[in-house]
């Protein structure tokens, strides 16, 4: 019985038809431009322009919203410039997990805003003198490159920018203000929250007439942000209706890396009386009855409270 089976388990080894090698496609021009189309680098995502930066860059404060995508397979898409700016250029950025089967129909695409602080000439430094007077850099070596405004030195100022609008919106955003949620920092660019629809952004206030309850609505949102910052020692320094945004009826400040120390810096009266000036003569001009003085003193009063 067992010689049996090793006979036949033998003969079948046998008599098998050896197996006959198969001819290489040849190497014609379609087959090279089908090979080269199949982009295997491991750079390249299979949608979108790049990988998702989210690894490697410096996260936002916790708790993290829920929206926010920290999937190493995500991929980001560089949608355009919105605005075009005096230091920085904002673009809108989509960030998605690629489908990982076609049944897969979630789409769990999120908008967001890439500020991106020049580093080149094409920066104007208004904001730069004031500002780097009251900033404490350890190395000497940086403060005197941004003093000369060496290539390096210039660099170090747009990455400082940046980090102090990041800093300023963790900061802000943890403490409840109506700021976009600031995601990541990576160098120069600041990724935020988009306050918009579906890739498009809201309007800036300055755009808007909203109708007169909504108007005195908006106001009293204004007026409390505002008091709550000048409560803790700060004013947002470049106030205005074209740095906050209107959303769903809800007021957004945008546009932080100037944020004042209203005590601290012996300009900071003078940047919260001009932010005051500035929200009170846009809602004066839309028809509402304000007392900029009176607003003023409160809001310099708050700051007060603190000593
Ligand atoms: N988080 C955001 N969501 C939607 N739009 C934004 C956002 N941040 C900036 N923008 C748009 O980009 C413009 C410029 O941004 P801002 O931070 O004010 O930079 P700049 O220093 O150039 O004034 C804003 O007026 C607004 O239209
Ligand atoms: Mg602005």
């Amino acid at each position: 019985m067992s010689d049996n089976t090793f006979d036949s388990y033998n003969t079948f080894g046998e008599s098998s038809t050896p197996l006959t090698p198969v001819e290489p496609p040849a190497l014609t021009a379609e087959f090279r431009d089908g090979l080269s189309a199949v982009d295997t680098s491991p750079d390249r995502p299979p949608e979108g322009d790049s990988w998702s930066s989210w690894d490697g860059a410096l996260h936002g404060p916790n708790p993290r919203p829920a929206w926010v995508i920290t999937d190493l397979g995500a991929v980001d898409e560089d949608l355009g410039i919105l605005k075009t700016g005096k230091e920085a250029d904002v673009h809108v950025l989509r960030r998605w997990v690629p489908r990982k089967s076609l049944e897969d129909t979630d789409d769990n695409a999120v908008y967001m805003a890439a500020k991106r602080f020049r580093d080149s000439d094409h920066r104007m430094f208004h904001r730069d003198a004031g500002y780097l007077e009251g900033r404490r850099v350890r190395r000497s070596r940086e403060m005197r490159a941004m003093a000369r405004r060496t290539d390096f030195g210039k660099a170090m100022i747009s990455s400082q920018w940046a980090s102090a609008e990041f800093n300023a919106l963790s900061e802000l955003w943890g403490i409840g203000l109506p700021v976009p949620y600031p995601v990541q920092i990576s160098g120069t660019e600041v990724l935020m929250e988009f306050i918009g629809e579906d890739g498009r952004a809201a309007p800036r206030l300055a755009q808007t007439r909203p109708e007169p309850a909504l108007l005195l609505d908006l106001f009293e949102q204004f007026r409390v942000t505002v008091s709550e910052l000048a409560l803790r020692g700060w004013a947002h320094g470049d106030l205005s209706p074209f740095n906050v945004l209107l959303h769903d009826d809800r007021l957004v400040i945008i546009d932080w890396p100037q944020i004042v120390d209203i005590i601290g810096n012996p300009r900071g009266p003078e940047f919260l009386q001009r932010d005051c000036h500035n929200m009170c003569a846009w809602f004066a001009g839309r028809g509402l009855v304000v007392d900029e003085g009176e607003l003023f003193g409160d809001f310099m009063a708050a700051a007060m409270s603190r000593w």
